[in-house]
């Protein structure tokens, strides 16, 4: 079966969540970056506002801005709902209530729709999915991975992540993924068999601590580059 939208919760982060989340540095910001399954994330738009170069990619890319509008419209109220029940299990601090969160969320979902036509026509949203990226060899300098890998570790088996991360060292020289947890606030058990794997391969492999932390203990990426 095809990837269809009525399955996707789109939930799309900020551009300054992303910058801490990735602890991108000014000089990170110069390169070329590639966010692997970005989805009505702001960071793209934003990015590109600022005179900088980001491709994304995302399955959802294949909709209309209107079909996507109406997912994300469909969805709030239930994520919405979700998250006031679960409060205790994330950190109040720079996103002050559930309230503020849907300030955000919202306000980077209305960036990236107000984006999207023309960035698709500039290429910066391309319809793709990991594990397989329709990008030449070292076409970008650092490919992203923000709440996709490992935070569905439930759904996606190791396998899917070797792949998945061996595609975007393929594409790019450095890899970074965040977070570390699986949706439930669990480590991902699937980050030994991926640390394991591309050291065993000769590829530096650090988990680094960074100046987010929205889900409880979710304050680590792993970055990935071949020494
Ligand atoms: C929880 S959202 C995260 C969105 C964004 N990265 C952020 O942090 O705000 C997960 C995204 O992964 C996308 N996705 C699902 N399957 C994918 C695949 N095989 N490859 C790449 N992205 C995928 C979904 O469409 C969705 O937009």
């Amino acid at each position: 079966m095809g990837f269809t939208l009525d399955k996707v919760v789109p939930w799309g982060r900020s551009y300054e969540e992303y910058v801490a989340l990735f602890g991108l540095t000014e000089s990170d910001l110069k390169l070329r970056l590639l966010g692997c399954g970005d989805g009505p994330a702001g960071f793209n738009a934003e990015l590109t506002r600022r005179g900088g170069r980001v491709t994304s990619i995302d399955p959802i890319y294949a909709f209309r801005t209107e079909e996507i509008r109406s997912r994300i419209a469909e969805t709030y109220q239930p994520v919405m709902e979700q998250m006031r029940a679960n409060q205790g299990d994330y950190v109040w601090t720079t996103i002050a209530s559930v309230e503020h969160l849907g300030e955000v969320r919202m306000g980077a979902m209305k960036t990236f729709l107000a984006d999207f036509d023309a960035g698709k026509r500039q290429h910066r949203y391309v319809a793709a999915a990991l594990p397989t990226l329709p990008f030449k060899d070292r076409k970008f300098d650092i490919a992203l991975s923000s709440h996709f890998l490992f935070l569905y570790s439930a759904q996606l088996s190791a396998e899917f992540h070797l792949r998945a991360l061996a595609e975007m060292l393929r594409v790019a020289r450095e890899a970074r993924v965040f977070p570390l947890l699986k949706l439930d606030g669990g480590r991902s058990p699937h980050l030994p068999v991926v640390t394991e794997h591309f050291a065993e391969q000769g590829i530096s492999v650090e988990v680094r601590q960074v100046a987010y932390e929205f889900q409880r203990g979710g304050n680590e990426m792993l970055v990935l580059s071949p020494a």
